[in-house]
């Protein structure tokens, strides 16, 4: 994204040491519940999380950013929630994160991710498989068992939020085969995909804490919003990113004729741009031609569908903010949600 909106450093290193609290925190539940798994299983886990080399050899890989983990802490300090409850949440939500992603790549037919080989690339589709279906059965372990008496609550909250990232997959793999999308269908897709779990990271802290359900239930909201803005983050690094910022492929989404939010926006756009954009997205892409997908790039970019999607960034990001402002919540869970909120929006990977 060439709008690097500029942070002061003081910023930047905040949210630095909020996403490494986030990892440290949260790493030696994961590395408990990965050790907990039939240790073939925990060898492909702990590839995918950066802890090991594919032979299993101890090694230090890009093992993603703990967004959710570091929402479901702040969510827990933002409730009042005692820390082993907060730390449970953030161990649940990372680990419904680690299954949905082993999982998508495979969908998505993926190469590439954190910067190494896929999971399924690496060991296969059927221990790819069995890994997600591990890490999603830990998840929900991992809640249920919460110390604080909520589990049976959190646990209802993080089912039916995966439920939800199952439909929105489910409809993102549908959208690939239709010519329209209309940015309502697109939006809801968003919400269930990405916003569902989000949601639940920025609610569970709260809620394992034993928050009131009126507050759990705002904290969800905004993480569901938060979850559409990240999203359609993503779906902006995907064509306009730098992939050795991003750790994945630039142009696959565009390749599998993803509707992914600029795309989408594009395609129901006025003008020359779009037509031709409409025109080339509906035939099945020409592998051979290494310029064509810069081209529909380009093609997006003029019927403004990178413009459109940081509209719809910031309109989302003001509604939150003025959600946040209303909720019984301490000034300072406020100030650092703010600064979450600005790095979701303006990430670079
Ligand atoms: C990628 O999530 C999947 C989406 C929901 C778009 P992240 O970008 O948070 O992945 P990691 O965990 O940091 O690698
Ligand atoms: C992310 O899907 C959502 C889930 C994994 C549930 P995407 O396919 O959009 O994300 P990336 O770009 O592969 O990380
Ligand atoms: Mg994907
Ligand atoms: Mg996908």
């Amino acid at each position: 994204m060439r709008s690097t909106q500029l942070r002061s450093h003081a910023e930047v290193s905040s949210i630095s040491a909020l996403l490494e609290t986030g990892r440290a925190v949260t790493r030696p539940v994961l590395e408990a519940v990965v050790a907990g798994l039939d240790p073939r299983i925990g060898q492909v886990c702990a590839y995918h999380q950066g802890w090991a080399d594919a032979d299993g050899t101890p090694a230090v890989a890009d093992g993603g950013k703990m967004l959710r983990a570091t929402l479901a802490l702040w969510s827990g300090r933002a409730g009042g929630a005692p820390v082993a409850d907060a730390v449970a949440a953030a161990a649940a939500v990372e680990l419904v994160h680690a299954f949905s992603l082993v999982h998508d790549d495979v969908m998505d037919a993926d190469l590439e991710r954190r910067h190494r080989p896929t999971t399924w690339a690496v060991y296969g589709l059927p221990l790819a498989v069995l890994a997600g279906d591990a890490l999603l059965t830990a998840a929900l372990s991992t809640v249920a068992a919460a110390p604080g008496g909520q589990g049976a609550t959190g646990l209802r909250r993080l089912a039916a939020d995966v439920q939800r990232l199952i439909a929105g997959q489910r409809a993102d793999l549908a959208f690939e085969n239709r010519e329209q999308v209309s940015v309502a269908e697109s939006l809801a897709m968003m919400s269930q995909k990405t916003g569902a779990l989000l949601g639940s990271a920025c609610a569970l802290g709260a809620e394992l804490g034993g928050s009131p359900p009126a507050l759990v239930s705002a904290l969800a909201w905004c993480g569901e919003q938060l979850g559409i803005v990240f999203q359609i983050v993503d779906d902006i690094l995907g064509i306009w990113g730098d992939p050795a910022v991003t750790g994945k492929p630039v142009y696959a989404d565009l390749v599998a004729r993803k509707k992914s939010y600029p795309v989408v926006l594009a395609l129901a756009a006025a003008g020359p741009a779009a037509g031709e954009l409409r025109r080339r997205y509906g035939r099945p892409p020409d592998r051979s031609d290494g310029s064509a997908a810069t081209e529909l790039a380009g093609l997006v970019e003029a019927a403004g569908g990178l413009t459109g999607a940081r509209s719809a960034i910031d309109l989302r990001l003001a509604e939150v903010s003025r959600t946040m402002s209303a909720l019984d919540i301490s000034d300072s869970s406020r100030k650092e949600f703010t600064q979450l909120a600005g790095y979701v929006a303006h990430r670079h990977r």
